[in-house]
């Protein structure tokens, strides 16, 4: 069968390439693989810059944006052949250290744990695949093709449960969000954002009309431009930063308010200078009861928190976000920016 590989440490080595049928063991299911997202990790995988193989092994198949339908289940999993499901992405360490131990792998305290299409384990970038029962989530049916973007929101669900959890070490009764940054994520915090009451900005670096127009469907408010003037006028609870920008991370943190809480998603790059004065920064921070919380990955819950978000959402609203879907055969077109792209699928069975 035809699956998409990396080699990891070497800069384009993206290839479709053939690997054997994978063989179920007893407690897992059998996977027709349907489609994967592609993120800007993925971009770092065939960039040669983050990635490992499987333990003896060269290439890695990546995809951990899974979608893909119910061949075999066995009998007691609670799955039935047809069911539309994802695959979690992370495995606890095999220790475990006592947050996998716990279920938590995602707050994994000793790096040991593995990802299934980044770290060691082969993703679900093939056209067929199998997973454990444990961590496979079945969709809602009338997600359809949609149903690819639960990665993503998983990760976001995750934030929100983060946000809420720190907001709540004291009273805590926000109305307001900014999420920084209008790619997958940011759409996805703002879709979730707004399934909790919350009145919506997304600050997006330029302007996109088909961004505008999913964020005020959402009964949200799009800008463009100076953030520190836009937080300043919205004085948020919370700000999600999903750039990963340290010029954007400045700024947030030069504009704290009292008891705000800052969630960061987005990867830094640890050669971006910024010019901080982090003796004012932090006297701020003390005195505004200021909570910085980053977030990365999601457990079990996160993905079932996920699916029922997926399943409230408007499904027109959510298939606006898929922009572009290339067949495997042709899976680099992928990798490339295209106008107007937000999240870019490949067809696994194409
Ligand atoms: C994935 C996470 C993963 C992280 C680090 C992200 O792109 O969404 O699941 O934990 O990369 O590998």
């Amino acid at each position: 069968m035809r699956a998409l590989t990396i080699e990891p440490g070497t800069k384009d080595s993206l290839a479709v390439t053939e690997v054997p049928v994978p063989e179920p063991a007893d407690d897992e299911l059998l996977v027709t693989g349907l489609a994967i997202g592609v993120c800007g990790t993925d971009r770092e995988l065939n960039g040669g810059l983050y990635g490992w193989a499987p333990p003896g092994e060269d290439l890695l198949v990546i995809g951990h944006e899974s979608l893909g339908r119910v061949e075999a289940a066995p009998e007691g999993s609670g799955f039935a052949v047809g069911d539309l499901i994802a695959g979690v992405v992370r495995r606890p360490d095999p220790v475990p250290c006592p947050a996998c131990a716990h279920g938590e792998f995602d707050m994994c305290r000793n790096g040991e744990y593995t990802e299934r299409g980044i770290k060691e384990l082969n993703g679900f970038g093939s056209e067929q695949w199998v997973v454990k029962q444990d961590f496979a989530i079945r969709l809602d049916p009338a997600l359809g093709r949609t149903g690819v973007l639960m990665e993503p929101t998983s990760v976001v669900a995750k934030a929100w449960d983060e946000v809420f959890t720190v907001g709540g070490r004291a009273f805590f009764d926000p109305t307001s969000v900014v999420i920084v940054g209008g790619g997958t994520i940011g759409l996805l915090a703002a879709l979730l954002g707004g399934q909790r009451g919350l009145e919506v900005h997304v600050v997006n670096s330029s302007q996109k009309p088909n961004k505008e127009k999913l964020v005020t469907d959402l009964g949200g408010h799009f800008h463009v431009g100076d953030l520190p003037q836009i937080l300043a006028e919205v004085r948020p609870d919370i700000v999600i930063d999903t750039t990963g920008d340290s010029g954007t991370l400045a700024d947030i943190l030069e504009s704290v308010i009292p008891y705000q809480v800052v969630c960061l998603l987005g990867m830094h790059d640890p050669q971006d200078p910024t010019g901080l004065d982090l003796a004012t920064i932090g006297k701020q921070i003390v005195l505004d009861n200021v909570a910085i919380v980053g977030s990365v990955n999601a457990n079990v819950r996160h993905w079932q928190q996920a699916a029922e978000a997926l399943a409230a959402a408007d499904g027109q609203w959510l298939s606006s976000l898929i922009t572009r879907t290339v067949p495997l055969t042709r899976a680099l077109e992928a990798f490339d920016h295209e106008r107007g792209d937000i999240k870019v699928v490949i067809d696994l069975q194409a």
